[in-house]
């Protein structure tokens, strides 16, 4: 593996550099691709970069505690790392030895249906808050096993992807002839993902009593809908800008559904998601928890786990220094009213973030 032990990252832009030297070009296609015109994806960029920070001076800040609340447990901050397919594409040990990494850090941990390890495999791995998420490709009683053996495993919250009626047009993949080993089966519940609708939400509320979060909400709406629902999350998502081309970027969306649930649930939020201030935004804007696909991926390609724990470690300390320098010592003294509308000044991407990454 060309790294650095792990500890010798300062920045994450020398994760994003070691993992993109460490990962072939199929699995690289893959994490950092979009759908079609990869419109969605710039977008989600765009968003972010499309907003400014408004800092207060003269602040006692020696004590920053950028901690928050997650399913009612504490976590370290107010990150979880995204449900990600193929995740043993990225780690040897695939969600299990994610699931050490989160515990070690304190995040907690969205297991996607199309990962290696299974569920039970990877509850077994560590100690960690975890969330099962499922692609429902079967009926009604395949649901309900997966919603019992979650259960039974002590995940604390049960995940529909709802943003998947069709498989995405992903060009990088289809121009890499990208075989994905997880998607060897999935032609076969295709009309389960297409047909799933407001009326399992509801037989899923009626019949289970594990807290239901619906993700890749993108307007208004739909969360007004969700809520009526009763459902613990909302989680605004356009799946990193793999699924719809030319969507929106989520942190735009953001405002308007968090208007829209009120107190009524929970709004998490992912898509672009990269850097501290990344996070600092969407918590501004109302948002409990910000959702990290792609990052902690390159912190595994980087190092493995302590590659990952590394990256988290970094977006930690971003985290508190862009909090101590808008002059908030908690997460509850943010608001709109730290952020301003204003010109991105770098071009947007799945890497935008990382504006270094080509000097
Ligand atoms: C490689 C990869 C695999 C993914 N697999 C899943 C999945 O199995 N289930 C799911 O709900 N979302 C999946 N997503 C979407 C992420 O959960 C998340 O919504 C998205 O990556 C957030 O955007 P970001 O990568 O810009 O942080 C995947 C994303 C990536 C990059």
């Amino acid at each position: 593996m060309n790294a650095p032990h792990a500890r010798e990252f300062l920045t994450l832009h020398e994760i994003v550099a070691a993992a993109r030297a460490n990962l072939a070009p199929g699995p690289w296609s893959y994490l950092i691709g979009g759908a079609e015109t990869e419109t969605t994806v710039r977008r989600n960029r765009q968003g972010l970069d499309s907003i400014a920070l408004r800092p207060r001076v003269l602040r006692d800040v020696r004590r920053i505690d950028a901690g928050a609340t997650c399913l009612g447990q504490r976590v370290r901050l107010p990150v979880l790392l995204a449900p990600i397919g193929g995740l043993e594409t990225f780690v040897d040990g695939g969600a299990a030895a994610v699931a050490r990494g989160a515990a070690q850090f304190g995040v907690p941990q969205m297991l996607s249906s199309v990962c290696q390890p299974g569920l039970e495999e990877t509850a077994a791995a560590a100690d960690t808050l975890r969330v099962f998420q499922l692609y429902v490709r079967g009926d009604d009683a395949w649901v309900d096993e997966h919603v019992r053996r979650a259960r039974d495993h002590g995940y604390a919250a049960f995940c529909l992807t709802v943003d998947v009626a069709m498989y995405s047009r992903r060009e990088r993949d289809l121009i890499g002839r990208f075989a994905k080993p997880w998607r060897a089966n999935a032609a076969a519940g295709r009309d389960f993902q297409a047909a799933l609708s407001w009326d399992q939400v509801k037989r899923f509320q009626d019949k289970h009593d594990l807290p239901l979060i619906l993700k890749g909400i993108a307007t208004a709406e739909d969360a007004e809908i969700a809520v009526r629902h009763g459902v613990e999350v909302v989680y605004v998502s356009n799946h990193g800008g793999r699924q719809l081309d030319h969507g929106l970027g989520s942190i735009a969306v953001l405002p308007e559904v968090v208007a829209a649930v009120g107190d009524s649930a929970r709004v998490w939020v992912d898509g672009g998601f990269m850097r501290g201030s990344d996070v600092v935004k969407a918590i501004a804007l109302g948002a409990q928890a910000v959702g990290l696909g792609r990052l902690p991926c390159l912190g595994l390609a980087a190092a493995g786990v302590p590659g990952l724990v590394r990256a988290l470690e970094i977006l930690e300390e971003e985290i508190l220094t862009c909090l101590g320098l808008l002059g908030v010592t908690s997460l509850a003294e943010l608001g709109p009213r730290h952020l301003a509308p204003a010109a991105p000044v770098a071009p947007p991407g799945a890497l935008g973030a990382f504006p270094l990454l080509g000097e």
